[in-house]
């Protein structure tokens, strides 16, 4: 990975491990828990695409825009841990660690999935910026991952796990499950320099798309990759709404390969400060 995103995701990552929620209390495990899954590992691919933006635009910002990009990466981790719990994809590895349902109990699993929701507001709550930005985030945070975005999509993704839905609505699923929380961090990095509306929108919607990529790779992660690389279960799919199991392995690639050259274009409109970088990013996560 080139130094700059290093840096950025080695800075960001101090920080995170110094703000993780904390709850002291005579219960065993709760406190626990409830840091767990962050010292797991995992891609931070959410708050990086935030940091970029940010970085690129007003560096002097970015100590700033560490609490939202950790509010970000908490709400992403709530939905991993209820994503996990057997109710919904019953996986028992995630972040190459056991499942907090299966180290704890299902109790203690969904309510730190609670808690971290509610904290990555109040991370934002918090950060050093101006109330008006701060509002603006978290509209932008609550629209794309509650009511009609990423729940939907999980609510989706459950109802028709053993029913076929067309390319569109698996499109529609892909986009709300996945793409939206990924456009919302673009789109948030940009709240917090303050680009203008249209460009707001643009990196929203070059957001979607590439959240519609990394769903696409996760599928086929799911489809060819082992356990252990994967560091979740694969081969979990089997009988979901994915783009490898309705396009096949190679059709699935093929997708792939177009959304990429889509965003490629979609990115070369971008300000040169953030161009370089974006193109920089795809070609290491998407390779
Ligand atoms: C997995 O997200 C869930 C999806 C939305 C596909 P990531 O692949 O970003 O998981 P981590 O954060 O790196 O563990
Ligand atoms: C999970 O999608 C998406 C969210 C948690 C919102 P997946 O079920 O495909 O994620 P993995 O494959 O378990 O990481
Ligand atoms: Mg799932
Ligand atoms: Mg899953
Ligand atoms: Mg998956």
């Amino acid at each position: 990975m080139p130094s700059q995103e290093n840096n950025l995701l080695q800075e960001f990552e101090l920080f995170l491990q110094s703000h993780l929620p904390d709850a002291p209390s005579f219960h065993p495990t709760y406190n626990h828990a409830l840091k767990e899954m962050f010292t797991a590992g995992g891609k931070r691919f959410r708050p990086l695409m935030l940091l970029q933006v940010v970085d690129a635009y007003e560096p002097q910002l970015i100590k700033n825009a560490f609490w939202v990009a950790s509010g970000i990466e908490m709400l992403h981790t709530y939905s991993l841990i209820h994503d996990d719990l057997p109710t919904f994809d019953d996986s028992e590895l995630r972040r190459g660690q056991p499942t907090l349902h299966v180290t704890y109990d299902e109790v203690v699993a969904t309510l730190v999935g609670d808690a971290l929701n509610s904290h990555s507001f109040l991370m934002i709550a918090n950060a050093p910026l101006s109330d008006k930005v701060k509002v603006a985030l978290i509209k932008e945070l609550s629209t794309n991952c509650g009511t009609d975005g990423m729940v939907l999509g999980q609510a989706i993704d459950c109802y028709f796990e053993d029913k076929k839905l067309t390319l569109d609505e698996l499109t529609f699923l892909h986009i709300h499950k996945t793409a939206k929380l990924i456009a919302a961090s673009m789109k948030m990095g940009a709240i917090i320099v303050g680009l203008e509306l249209k460009k707001q929108e643009l990196l929203y919607d070059i957001g979607l798309n590439i959240g519609l990529l990394f769903q696409v790779q996760d599928d086929i992660i799911d489809a060819t990759f082992t356990t252990e690389v994967a560091g979740k279960p694969t081969n979990n799919d089997n009988s979901k709404n994915s783009f490898t199991n309705l396009l096949g392995i190679e059709g699935a690639l093929i997708e792939k390969a177009k959304l990429k050259s889509k965003i490629e274009a979609q990115i070369s409109q971008l300000d040169s400060v953030l161009k370089d970088r974006l193109l920089t990013d795809i070609n290491i996560y998407f390779k």
